[in-house]
């Protein structure tokens, strides 16, 4: 019989260390079914850190040291939200202990380590979970299912964008987010998001063709240091590929696009409809039927409400919203049913593995340039 609680480890306090320890302290009181998740070590290479973020989200003890989490036999599940360069390590020191593991996106820096990463929790045959919280949107599942139906038609094309702007001044610091030790730029970190999104819509995607630039060339090494690092890392990723379902799209990544603080949005169009979502209104998703009276013809706005799975966990009345936390609560709880029942929900290492490898074929579209025509 499967565990009803699960002690909880958490590596890392940052920004994605808080949203973990908020959705496992929140996914019990959304889904009743799921084990119980109880808080047992918080770690972070800041020692001090780590105990203010016990103290303050509810864990039992911390630790300035990763390894102890790995340790600690009262603990089932781990939480990695360390910078990409520590996920493969991490990873693997957890799936040896017989832990399951949620990992941040991308997985890792390379293919070739996630890969491994892959092996080693299938060989294992432990529970894994990667960071896409944001197609655990109500509307996202909507989305998916009317498409599935053929509410749509016969789809025509697809239109994906993730961009922010936290990059955009080129006086901002040079930080862990830039280190090519870490893996690509913005295809990885952004892009990841985009191409999860397209391929949970629309199935896989076969052929890639990128642009991929690098627009700020160097940065401070520190606040007030006047010595600069150079950037060797993507700034903006414009992909053109090709679904499995024989329609194209295109796809682009950006963290230099100034206003932009949370533009991942997406239009999808078919000979009968087209949807439309941006997670700038998360609540909202755009339906446009074809045919009808075209006087009246135009996008229809569906709001989210308890008709629309698992909204209802959270809040029994339409209209009144989830955000973000709550995404990443619905994606901790599917990850917890999933070690209750043996089986993941997803996306799981070797989805976020399949998601790496676009993020590698558009690198290597990109480097090759030969099929540009110069005009
Ligand atoms: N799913 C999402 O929407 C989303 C959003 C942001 C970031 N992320 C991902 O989450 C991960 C972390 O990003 P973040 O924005 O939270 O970073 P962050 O810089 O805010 O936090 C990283 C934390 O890891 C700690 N840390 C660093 N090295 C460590 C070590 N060796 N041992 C223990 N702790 C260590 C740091 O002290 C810090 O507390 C990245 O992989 C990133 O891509 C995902």
């Amino acid at each position: 019989m499967s565990k009803k609680k699960l002690g909880i480890g958490l590596i890392g306090t940052g920004f994605m260390g808080k949203a973990h320890a908020f959705a496992y302290r929140s996914a019990l009181a959304a889904f009743p079914d799921i084990p119980t998740p109880e808080l047992r070590m918080v770690a972070d290479v800041n020692a001090e850190g780590a105990a203010k973020a016990a103290q303050q989200y509810g864990f039992a003890s911390s630790t300035g040291n990763w390894r102890d989490i790995i340790a600690n036999p009262d603990i089932d599940v781990v939480s990695i939200t360390t910078p990409n360069t520590f996920h493969k390590e991490m990873t693997l020191a957890a799936i040896a202990a017989g832990k399951h593991v949620h990992c941040e996106k991308p997985l890792s820096p390379t293919l070739a380590d996630s890969e491994e990463m892959v092996k080693a929790a299938e060989a294992k045959k432990v529970i894994t979970q990667v960071g896409f919280n944001y197609i655990k949107n109500p509307m996202l599942k909507l989305a998916r299912e009317m498409i599935a139906a053929g509410e749509l038609g016969e789809i025509t094309g697809f239109r994906g964008i993730h961009a922010e702007d936290y990059m955009h001044d080129p006086e901002g610091l040079y930080t862990w987010r830039l280190d090519p030790v870490g893996g690509p730029g913005v295809v990885a970190d952004l892009g990841s998001h985009i191409i999860c999104m397209a391929r949970f819509l629309l199935g896989k995607i076969t052929h890639v063709n990128a642009d991929i630039e690098t627009i700020v060339k160097s940065r401070p090494k520190a606040v007030g240091s006047k010595e600069r690092v150079p950037v060797l890392v993507d700034d903006i990723a414009r992909l053109m590929v090709r679904f499995e379902g024989g329609f194209g799209g295109t796809l682009e990544a950006n963290w230099v696009k100034t206003g932009r603080k949370m533009q991942l949005a997406f239009e999808v169009h078919g000979s009968k409809g087209s949807l439309y979502f941006t997670q700038e209104r998360l609540n909202e998703l755009q339906f446009y039927k074809a045919g009808g009276d075209g006087r009246t013809a135009g996008f229809t706005t569906i709001e989210a409400g308890p008709q629309h799975p698992p909204y209802g966990g959270f809040i029994v009345a339409a209209g009144h919203q989830l955000g973000f936390n709550d995404l990443k609560t619905i994606e901790m709880a599917e990850f917890l049913r999933g070690i209750a029942h043996g089986k993941a929900e997803g996306p799981d290492f070797r989805e976020a593995y399949e998601i790496q490898k676009v993020v590698e074929a558009a690198l290597a579209s990109s480097r090759q340039a030969a099929s540009r025509v110069t005009i």
